[in-house]
């Protein structure tokens, strides 16, 4: 007989129930409700197969499987009273359900273990993530192409090291970003698509005696395969490791445009203008317009990247197979996930409603001696100077014009001529902005024919 404080799961052996604070650590109810509808998908699918393999009654099954959407439908009208003495959801369902369906309910557990349970949930869980963090990203890189599109021949700055370094393209630059969320991208679907085996069946870790048929459940909750091993398949959680790792990676990304969206913004900048919408004022001073939302994404990448150091300090040194450490795998993913889907929703608004203000970025193009390059390649084309010498050249007329207080093309021919005596007007041809940038047109180029072709490119990706 269970004394009536001890839980109802497992009391058998218990003479009494939890202290209050054994119950507060080890309580997960508080954020594991969130795996509600995954753990009753599939528990579904495993009295579905219980019933198909004869080791559950039909009649069984079904009161089970029909139960558990009762169950799921009162949590989803916020009707439940999840139960920090029943720990977790698993448990918090199947006590409902026997309140539902009495005697059978006590059947669903044959063959399974929280164990594997908790496994699949939770896998369920991070797989959903994987494909709304894709849908995100395809938002996000179709903003940043539409931005790409619209300035393609806009000349702007390069930078290095944040100084003025070669004129590029504002599509260029988009494009870039483009790169980067596309293999933010790959990344994602990399590690979903190795994720998709099924641990259920697994049971408490070294399989079952039951003639289960994990094949059934596999196919029914959408994974490619069960989890071939069953000690792994319970202590296994690379996948939720590889989608912080791919997040971290991903929120690094944003954090970087977030950064240069807030150095645009600033008045000493005025590369873009951010949109009322995704921008606040400052109570004190009138004439502010903050870029708190980019802020706010560049911090995220800090939070996100603590997250996956949890969790990898959590699984570090783990011995097989489960261990209640592992519990603590929920709230960092959670966190992660929320974080950078609101990270990737607010960077999606701020690009698309951005502003690019084109005259401000040719004219900084110009500054700087951005075109030092151009004439330095131009002085090894037509006068068929060594690149060191034509770099030196070129150095001393950048220290002339700094001198004089002006910019390369602003250097009459007699002044380029006293430094060497080859250079002739045709110089002037490659000082401009415009024709640098036309002129890089090796593939991967800045030069507005080859962003056109990526653009094109990933058009067609996108579609
Ligand atoms: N709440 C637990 C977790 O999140 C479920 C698994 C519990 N298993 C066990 N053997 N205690 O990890």
């Amino acid at each position: 007989m269970t004394k009536d404080s001890a839980n109802q799961m497992w009391g058998g052996r218990f003479a009494a129930g939890p202290d209050a604070i054994m119950e507060a650590i080890n309580a997960s109810i508080g954020f594991d409700q969130r795996l509600a509808a995954q753990d009753i998908r599939g528990s579904r699918a495993h009295a579905a197969m219980l019933a198909a393999t004869g080791i559950l009654r039909d009649s069984d099954a079904e009161a089970i499987r029909e139960g558990l959407l009762t169950v799921l439908s009162e949590i989803e009208a916020g009707d439940f009273n999840f139960s920090p003495a029943l720990e977790d959801i698993h448990m918090n369902v199947e006590a409902r359900l026997k309140e539902i369906v009495g005697e059978p309910a006590g059947r669903l557990h044959t063959a399974r273990s929280r164990n594997d349970q908790v496994a699949t949930d939770f896998k369920l869980w991070v797989r959903d993530q994987f494909d709304a963090v894709d849908a995100a990203l395809i938002r996000l890189l179709q903003a940043c192409l539409a931005q790409a599109d619209a300035g393609a021949e806009w000349v702007m700055p390069g930078f290095t090291h944040l100084q003025v370094a070669q004129p590029v393209t504002w599509g260029h630059h988009m494009m870039a970003y483009v790169e980067m969320f596309g293999r933010d991208r790959s990344r994602f679907a990399d590690g979903r698509k190795r994720m998709n085996e099924s641990p259920l069946g697994a049971a408490a870790l070294a399989g079952t005696g039951f003639p289960i048929d994990r094949h059934m459940t596999a196919e029914a909750l959408g994974f490619d395969r069960p989890a071939a091993n069953s000690l792994d398949a319970v202590s296994d959680r690379d996948f939720a490791l590889e989608f912080l790792s791919s997040a971290s990676i991903c929120a690094m990304h944003l954090s970087r445009l977030a950064e240069e969206l807030v150095i645009w913004s600033s008045a000493q900048f005025r590369f873009v203008t951010l949109s009322d919408r995704f921008s606040t004022g400052s109570s004190i001073m009138p004439q502010k317009k903050n870029p708190d939302a980019a802020e706010l994404i560049r911090a995220k990448v800090g939070r996100i990247l603590g997250s996956t150091m949890t969790l990898f300090t959590v699984m570090k040194g783990l011995p097989l197979t489960y261990s209640k450490d592992m519990q603590e795998d929920k709230e960092p993913v959670f966190d992660a996930a929320d974080n950078l889907m609101l990270a990737l929703a607010a960077m999606d608004g701020m690009v698309r409603d951005l502003t690019a203000n084109q005259e401000v970025l040719e004219a900084a193009a110009a500054t700087g001696f951005s075109t030092a390059t151009d004439l330095a390649d131009w002085l090894v084309r037509e006068l068929g100077l060594p690149f060191r010498e034509a770099h030196h050249v070129t150095g001393t007329l950048v220290a002339r014009a700094e001198a004089g207080g002006k910019d390369l093309p602003d250097l009459t021919l007699e002044e380029m001529t006293d430094v060497h005596s080859g250079i002739h007007s045709g110089v002037y041809d490659v000082l401009g902005v415009r024709n640098s940038v036309a002129s890089r047109t090796s593939y991967g180029g800045t030069s507005p024919v080859r962003v056109r072709e990526q653009i094109a490119r990933w058009q067609e990706i996108l579609g």
